[in-house]
């Protein structure tokens, strides 16, 4: 990071080469989050993404719903030249933004939308933030809407913490020999003491999960819940409605493994 914490185009270029063993079974959260998305294949729905980064999953996200829109929001500039050329493709069901998710002046960005997805960012916020970015998504999603994020969490106890650490390098590890047949990457990640369990960041604010699942509740979701988790990263959110959920035709779990496997070759390539 930064000074003062502010993520940086070096930050991004970091991000870039260490994400493929960095993020624990990245193919799956993609699949996971998709999965979760609480509408029909052929519905037509808004997404707003907060912190895209290289635009993943929003291309997964139009792949999957050939109806839904996305408005990616990113703070760093390079991210969002990226995700630009990869939504091309979308003529004009992808659309890209810069924010600042700290700031809160984005939003009115929110306001009706159907689902909110955010990938390793919400971990930047203190807990007051979040309790405020939760508050705000309960508020202005639309009836049916949901806010699911992927990302670190803060172990409850520290055998908690020391499990998130040696379990993460672990995985990190196996991600880099399976993807390299070298342990390069993991040891390139080593170096920059990229694991927040082991070396631990002001600017990585990451709450417990039962910290943030209260949070979504008190802000007015009607059902919150954890959904997968692996070496301290989580995918939790909430729904607005207890019931309402897509209508005709599912995303299925392998379907939508395939999309997210597509979407992270291209980067690969
Ligand atoms: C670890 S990357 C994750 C990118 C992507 N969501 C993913 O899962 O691969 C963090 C992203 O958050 C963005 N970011 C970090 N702090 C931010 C902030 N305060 N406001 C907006 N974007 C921010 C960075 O530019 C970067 O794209």
């Amino acid at each position: 990071m930064g000074e003062q914490g502010v993520w940086t185009e070096a930050n991004s270029k970091t991000y870039r080469q260490l994400a493929a063993i960095a993020v624990p079974a990245r193919a799956e959260q993609i699949a996971t989050l998709l999965t979760l998305i609480p509408f029909g294949r052929d519905e037509a729905f808004r997404v707003v993404e907060l912190a895209s980064g290289e635009g993943i999953l929003a291309e997964a996200v139009l792949e999957a719903f050939p109806q839904a829109t996305v408005l990616a929001l990113d703070g760093e500039e390079t991210m969002r030249q990226t995700t630009a050329a990869r939504l091309s493709r979308f003529e004009g069901r992808g659309r890209i933004g810069a924010f600042d998710m700290r700031a809160g002046d984005w939003y009115p960005q929110l306001d009706g939308a159907d689902c909110v997805l955010s990938s390793l960012c919400v971990h930047h916020l203190d807990g007051a933030e979040k309790q405020v970015l939760y508050l705000a998504a309960a508020n202005r999603l639309a009836e049916r809407g949901a806010l699911l994020i992927a990302d670190l969490v803060e172990g409850a106890r520290r055998e908690a913490r020391d499990l998130f650490a040696d379990t993460y390098d672990a995985t990190a590890k196996a991600q880099s020999a399976a993807l390299t047949g070298s342990t390069a990457l993991f040891e390139q990640l080593v170096a920059t003491e990229w694991n927040y369990y082991r070396y631990p960041d002001p600017v990585d604010k990451p709450s417990t999960l039962f910290e943030q699942l209260t949070w979504l509740k008190e802000a007015g979701f009607a059902v919150v819940d954890c959904f997968w988790m692996q070496a301290g990263h989580t995918i939790y959110g909430g729904y607005r409605s207890e019931e309402a959920s897509g209508a005709g035709e599912r995303l299925h779990y392998e379907a939508a493994l395939e999309i997210a496997r597509r979407a992270l070759a291209e980067t690969a390539g």
